[in-house]
C-alpha cells in the first residue's frame, strides 16, 4: 500500500471513529471534557470542537504548530512533554474525562513505544468512569474494554476503548 493510501485510510479511520463516539454521547449535549493528545495541525482538534461544541476541550502539544484557525485558546493549550503535563492537569478535570483521543505516534517504534507505554499509566487516574478512548497506537489497561470499530474501518487501523471502573 503506497504511503498516500496508508494515510488515507488513517483519516478516514480517525474520522469514523470519532464520529461513532460523538453519537454514542449525544456530541452536542457534552459537557465533560475532552483531551486531545497532539494537535499537531489542528485537524482532528477542529473536528471535535464540531463535534462536542459544549465540551471543554484539553490540548497536548509539545509546542504549537497549529494552523491559526485551529488554534485552542490559550487556556485549553498545555504545552510540553505528555509525560510532565498529564497528572498536573488532574485538577481541572473534576469528575474525569469523558473522551480521550490520542494522535500522538511520529512514525518511529522507537519514541512509539515508550511513550504509549507512559500514557497507560498516566490516563486512568484523569478517567470518568465510561470514559471513551480513541487513538491512533495500541493500548492495554485493565478496565478498558475494546469496542468494535465502524463498520468498514480495519482492524488495528485506530482504536476505541471504553474504561469500566
Ligand atoms: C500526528 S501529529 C497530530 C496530528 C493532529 N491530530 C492533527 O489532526 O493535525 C502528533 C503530534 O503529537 C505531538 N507529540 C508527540 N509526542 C509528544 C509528547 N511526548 N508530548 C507532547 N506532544 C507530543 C507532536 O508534536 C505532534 O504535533
Amino acid at each position: 500500500m503506497s504511503r498516500l493510501d496508508s494515510f488515507i485510510n488513517r483519516m478516514v479511520a480517525q474520522r469514523a471513529c470519532l464520529n461513532f463516539i460523538a453519537a454514542q454521547v449525544h456530541g452536542p449535549t457534552l459537557t465533560e471534557p475532552v483531551l486531545e493528545l497532539g494537535l499537531g495541525n489542528g485537524r482532528t482538534y477542529d473536528h471535535l470542537r464540531e463535534l462536542f461544541p459544549n465540551a471543554p476541550i484539553f490540548v497536548f502539544d509539545r509546542a504549537m504548530r497549529a494552523n491559526p484557525k485551529s488554534a485552542p485558546p490559550e487556556d485549553m493549550m498545555i504545552l510540553g512533554d505528555v509525560r510532565d503535563t498529564l497528572p498536573a492537569i488532574r485538577p481541572r478535570l473534576g469528575a474525569g474525562a469523558r473522551l480521550v483521543h490520542s494522535d500522538i505516534g511520529d512514525g518511529s517504534r522507537d519514541t512509539t513505544e515508550p511513550l504509549i507505554r507512559a500514557l497507560e499509566q498516566a490516563l486512568p487516574p484523569l478517567l470518568a468512569d465510561g470514559a471513551y478512548i480513541v487513538a491512533d497506537q495500541k493500548m492495554s489497561v485493565p478496565n478498558w474494554h475494546a469496542l468494535p470499530l465502524p463498520e468498514g474501518i480495519a482492524e488495528g487501523r485506530y482504536y476505541i476503548w471504553q474504561y469500566r471502573a
